[in-house]
């Protein structure tokens, strides 16, 4: 139990904090969206902490989670699964005790499914002021083996990365040079390459502009 825990813990800390870093990184990118995300955030909160329930009044957010998932993905593919019978696939057969793995990027990034797959667009995900599910959106995998920690890993991600867009800014350091967006593969983690931000809190002074 104990090593369960301490693997469960670790596991959604790595995850908040890869998120969080990738956020960024698309946050200074694109500081208009940036301003629209904290203009939310102060419209509906003001100074005061974010809450869980004040999700439901910031779906912007959540859409921009959703579509640095998508251009990013947390994992690069699922855990890979043993077909006990010999199976058949698009046409093509697939012999028993196959190890068999799905490559998360190929979904979110399928042009079938998405305009532009291409372009960072968090609208991509609202309709009507409300989340649009893509069925091609499944970072978390699908069925019966879908990750267990799909809701506290959404919990967490909102709470911090909320939270944090309340307090600082963050801006490229160095505005002629370009990030890279690519990520380093660490097995089964998608972990950003290093990058630099220029990080600015926000004090009572500065936020009392959002009043
Ligand atoms: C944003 C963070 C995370 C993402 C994107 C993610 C994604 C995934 C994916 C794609 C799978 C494979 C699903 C499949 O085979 O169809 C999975 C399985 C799993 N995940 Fe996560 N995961 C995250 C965080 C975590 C955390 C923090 C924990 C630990 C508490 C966790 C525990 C598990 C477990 C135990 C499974 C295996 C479930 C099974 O085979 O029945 N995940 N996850």
């Amino acid at each position: 139990m104990h090593a369960f825990l301490s693997d469960s813990l670790g596991a959604g800390t790595n995850f908040t904090y890869e998120k969080l870093v990738k956020c960024i990184l698309y946050l200074q990118e694109y500081p208009d969206i940036q301003k629209k995300c904290r203009d939310i955030v102060y419209q509906v909160c003001g100074n005061n902490p974010v809450k869980w329930s004040d999700r439901a009044a910031m779906l912007y957010l959540e859409a921009f989670l959703m579509e640095v998932s998508r251009m990013n993905s947390e994992v690069v593919g699922i855990f890979a699964i043993e077909n006990q019978q010999e199976t058949s696939l698009l046409g093509y057969t697939i012999p028993k005790n196959c190890a068999i793995r799905c490559y998360m990027h190929s979904a979110l990034m399928d042009p079938k499914y998405w305009a532009e797959p291409t372009l960072f667009n968090p609208n991509r995900h609202l309709s009507d002021g409300k989340l649009k599910l893509n069925p091609a959106y499944n970072p978390f995998g699908l069925g019966p083996r879908m990750c267990i920690a799909q809701k506290e890993m959404n919990y967490v991600q909102f709470m911090v990365f909320a939270n944090f867009l309340q307090r600082y800014t963050f801006e490229k350091e160095d505005f002629t040079g370009e990030e890279s967006f690519e990520s380093a593969a660490e097995m089964f983690l998608n972990c950003p390459l290093p990058f630099k931000t220029k990080v600015t809190p926000l004090t009572g002074l500065d936020q009392s502009e959002y009043h």
